[in-house]
C-alpha cells in the first residue's frame, strides 16, 4: 500500500476564481486527495426542493482535472433553516427536555424520520448525480455522529422509538420487567407505552432501563447511517465511510462501521491532550505542543478494526485548534511526525483540516494549511515534506500484533450508567492497559468484543469489559495468555449480577467476594511494587496468586492461560502485569522512554519521538519530533 495524504476543502466558502489556483497549490503540496461538500446543504438546496447543484459541478471539475480524488460529504449534519419549518419537532432534546435549537451544527435527533427521510432524499439526488462522476473517489456519509453530544436524545420522536424498540426486544412487558428486575421498587410495568425515557427521574433510575436506552440510542446513530448507504450503494462503487472522533463512546462504531467500506477518523493531538486526557501535570507540560504519545496511536488501532483494516484520518490537525481550553501551535515536525505515525498503523490517507482558515464562523480561531489570506501556514510545508517522505517509503504493509485488547462501547455504557467509585471510567481502564503494552515497546491490535479473536495472539487483555458470553470466551481460549479484570464479566447484558459468579472465570478458580471504590490518593499497595487505586476487588478460590497486596491478600490470580487481575492497577503495576505475561508467553519486550513509542509493520520498526528534544535508544538516535522508519531485523 502507498498511503496518500488529503485535505478538507470548502469551495462554497470561496470565490470561484479562487479554486483553480486552490487545487494547483494542493497538488504542489504533494496532497491527492480532497474531501468536500458535508455542511453545504444551504447552497446545495437554499430552498425546498429548489436544487442548485451547478456550483459543485464546478468545483468537482475543477478539483478533479487538476489531478485531486474527491471525497463527496453528504451534508446531513448541518440541515438548513427552512428544515425546522417543515419539522419543527426534528430537534433532539436534552435531558432537561429542551430542544437543541438551531444556529451551530448536528441539530437534528437520530430518531426523527420525517428527518432521516430528508436525508435519504439529498442523498438520491447526490447519488444520482455524481456516483458515476470520475473524480468522486469515496463518500463520507454524515460528519462526525455524536460530536456535541448528540448521540442521545429525549425527543418524543425517540421516546416512541424507544417503545418499539423495546417491545421488539422483549417480546413482552412481563419478559421486560422480569430481565430489568422492575420488583425492585414497584418499578413493574403493564405495558410497553407506559415506558418513558430515564431523564428527569428522582433519583437514579433502573440501570437496566438506562443500559437498554443507551443500546437503543446506538442502534439508532447505525439505522440513521444505514438509509444513506442503502441509497449510494447502487448508485456508485467508490467506497463509503464515515469520520469518527477521538474517545466518543456513546454509540458502537465497529456496528456502524459493518455497512461502511473504510473507517476515518479526526486526529487532534494537542486538542485532545487538554481536553480530553487524564494526566498529571508533568505529563502535560511535557507534551503541550505534541499531544500524549498514546492517544492518537490508540485510536489509529481501534479504526483500523472498525474498518476491517481500511481506515484513514480524515481530519488531521495542522496547527493550533479553537475549541481546547488552551490551544498551543504544534512543535516544527509534529504535523509530519502525526502524518508518518497514521502510516506507520496503517492509515491509506490523512488529509488535513482544513485548506484555508476560515476568515468567518465559529471556527475563525482554527487554522488551516493556509492562512486566511492565502499564504502559507506552518502545516503547509509539513504536509509537502510528508508528501516526499512518503514517496521515498514507497510500500508500507501493516503487521498483525502478537498483543490485542478488547474494546467493548456498551461496557462504556454500563460504568457509565453505574460507575460505583468516581474515578472508575471504562475508557480510562483500557487506555491505561494498552499505554502500558506501549511503554513495553509492544504494537496492539484492538479488537471488538463481539466479533472473533484470530489465532496467534500471545496476549490478550480485556480489562473493564461488562459481559462475557459463552462465544466469547471460545474465542478467548484461542490466545496463549489471557488477562482480565477489574471488573470483567461483572454483569449481564441485562444489567444483573450473573447467577454463578463471573462467567469468564469458569475455567479459573477465582471468584470476586467484595468489591471497594477508593477516593484518589487511597492506594492498595502490592508486594514488590505498584498498587491499584480507585477500584479493588477481594479475590479467593484456589487459583494460584501471582501477585498479592500487602497485606498478603490476592492482587492477581492466574494459572497458565488465564489471569484476573484484582483492581484498577497503577501504571508501575501494570509494567509489572505485562513484564510476568511476556515471561510466561516469550514476548520479548522493548522498554521504552516516555515520549518515544515504538510500532512494527511488515516492513521497518518505526520510532516515533514525541519528545521535543533527540532521544537515543537501541542504537538509533532519534531527532525530537521525529519519526525514523528502521528496517526490521528478521525476527
Ligand atoms: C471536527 C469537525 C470539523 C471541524 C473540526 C475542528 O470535529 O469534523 O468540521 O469542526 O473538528 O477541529
Amino acid at each position: 500500500m502507498k498511503p496518500e495524504l488529503g485535505v478538507c476543502y470548502y469551495p462554497e466558502h470561496w470565490p470561484e476564481t479562487q479554486w483553480a489556483e486552490d487545487a494547483e497549490r494542493m497538488i504542489a503540496a504533494g496532497l491527492t486527495w480532497v474531501r468536500i461538500g458535508e455542511f453545504a446543504w444551504s447552497r446545495m438546496e437554499p430552498t425546498p426542493g429548489v436544487l442548485q447543484f451547478d456550483w459543485l459541478d464546478r468545483a468537482i471539475e475543477t478539483l478533479g482535472s487538476a489531478g485531486l480524488k474527491v471525497v463527496l460529504g453528504t451534508p446531513t449534519a448541518t440541515p438548513p433553516r427552512w428544515m425546522l419549518d417543515k419539522h419543527p419537532d426534528m430537534l433532539a432534546v436534552d435531558a432537561q427536555e429542551q430542544p437543541r435549537k438551531f444556529g451551530s451544527r448536528r441539530h437534528y435527533c437520530f430518531s426523527h424520520q420525517g428527518y432521516t427521510d430528508e436525508c435519504a432524499r439529498i442523498a438520491q439526488i447526490m447519488g444520482e448525480r455524481y456516483g458515476q462522476n470520475p473524480h468522486i473517489a469515496a463518500w463520507q456519509i454524515d460528519n462526525e455522529y455524536g460530536c456535541h453530544d448528540t448521540t442521545i436524545s429525549y425527543s418524543q420522536a425517540a421516546l416512541q422509538a424507544f417503545r418499539r424498540w423495546l417491545a421488539k426486544r422483549y417480546g413482552s412487558i412481563q419478559a421486560l420487567n422480569d430481565a430489568w428486575g422492575n420488583v425492585f421498587w414497584a418499578m413493574e410495568y403493564n405495558g410497553f407505552d407506559q415506558i418513558d425515557l430515564p431523564n428527569q427521574t428522582v433519583t437514579e433510575p433502573n440501570p437496566a432501563h438506562v443500559l437498554a436506552f443507551r443500546r437503543f440510542s446506538s442502534d439508532r446513530v447505525a439505522v440513521f447511517n444505514k438509509v444513506q448507504v442503502d441509497v449510494l450503494r447502487p448508485l456508485t462503487d467508490a467506497p463509503l465511510l464515515h469520520n469518527y472522533m477521538g474517545r466518543v463512546l456513546e454509540f458502537d462504531h465497529f456496528e456502524v462501521g459493518k455497512d461502511l467500506d473504510i473507517a476515518t477518523w479526526d486526529s487532534y493531538p494537542i486538542g485532545f491532550l487538554s481536553d480530553r486526557l487524564e494526566a498529571d501535570d508533568a505529563h502535560k507540560a511535557m507534551f503541550l505542543q505534541q499531544g500524549d504519545p498514546d492517544m492518537q496511536a490508540f485510536h489509529h488501532d481501534l479504526y483500523r478494526s472498525v474498518g476491517r483494516g481500511r481506515w484513514w484520518v480524515m481530519e488531521q490537525q495542522p496547527g493550533p485548534v479553537n475549541w481546547a481550553p488552551y490551544n498551543p501551535a504544534p512543535l516544527p515536525g509534529m504535523v509530519r511526525l502525526w502524518s508518518l505515525e497514521a502510516v506507520a498503523h496503517g492509515a491509506e490517507v490523512v488529509s488535513y483540516f482544513r485548506w484555508r482558515q476560515a476568515p468567518f464562523g465559529q471556527e475563525q480561531m482554527h487554522s488551516g494549511l493556509l492562512t486566511p489570506w492565502g499564504s502559507a501556514a506552518p502545516g503547509l510545508a509539513e504536509a509537502r515534506q510528508t508528501a516526499d517522505d512518503l514517496a521515498a517509503l514507497g510500500d508500507i504493509e501493516p503487521a498483525r500484533a502478537q498483543v490485542a485488547i478488547l474494546f467493548d462501547y456498551a461496557s462504556d455504557w454500563a460504568w457509565n450508567t453505574q460507575p460505583q467509585g468516581a474515578g472508575f471510567d471504562y475508557f480510562r481502564l483500557v487506555f491505561s492497559a494498552y499505554r502500558a503494552l506501549r511503554r513495553a515497546g509492544l504494537s496492539v491490535d484492538i479488537l471488538s468484543a463481539n466479533g472473533t479473536v484470530p489465532e496467534g495472539y500471545a496476549l490478550v487483555l480485556a480489562p473493564g469489559l461488562a459481559s462475557i458470553g459463552d462465544a466469547l470466551q471460545q474465542e478467548l481460549s484461542k490466545a496463549k495468555l489471557v488477562i482480565l479484570g477489574p471488573r470483567t464479566g461483572a454483569i449481564t447484558s441485562e444489567f444483573r449480577i450473573p447467577d454463578q459468579g463471573r462467567p469468564g472465570l469458569s475455567a479459573l478458580d477465582c471468584s470476586v467476594d467484595l468489591i471497594e471504590t477508593l477516593p484518589p490518593g487511597a492506594n492498595r499497595a502490592v508486594q514488590g511494587g505498584g498498587a491499584v487505586a480507585v477500584w479493588a476487588e477481594h479475590l479467593s478460590g484456589s487459583a494460584p496468586d501471582v501477585l498479592s497486596f500487602t497485606n498478603g491478600a490476592a492482587a492477581l490470580k492466574g494459572t497458565d492461560g488465564l489471569w484476573y487481575v484484582g483492581g484498577f492497577p497503577d501504571d508501575t503495576l501494570w509494567n509489572r502485569i505485562i513484564d510476568l505475561a511476556a515471561r510466561q508467553t516469550g514476548m520479548k519486550l522493548f522498554p521504552m522512554p516516555e515520549g518515544l513509542r515504538r510500532r512494527e509493520t511488515a516492513t521497518h520498526e518505526v520510532l516515533i519521538n514525541y519528545y521535543a528534544s533527540p532521544v537515543t535508544w537501541e542504537g538509533a538516535e532519534i531527532n525530537g519530533c521525529d519519526v525514523l522508519f528502521r528496517k526490521r531485523n528478521p525476527d
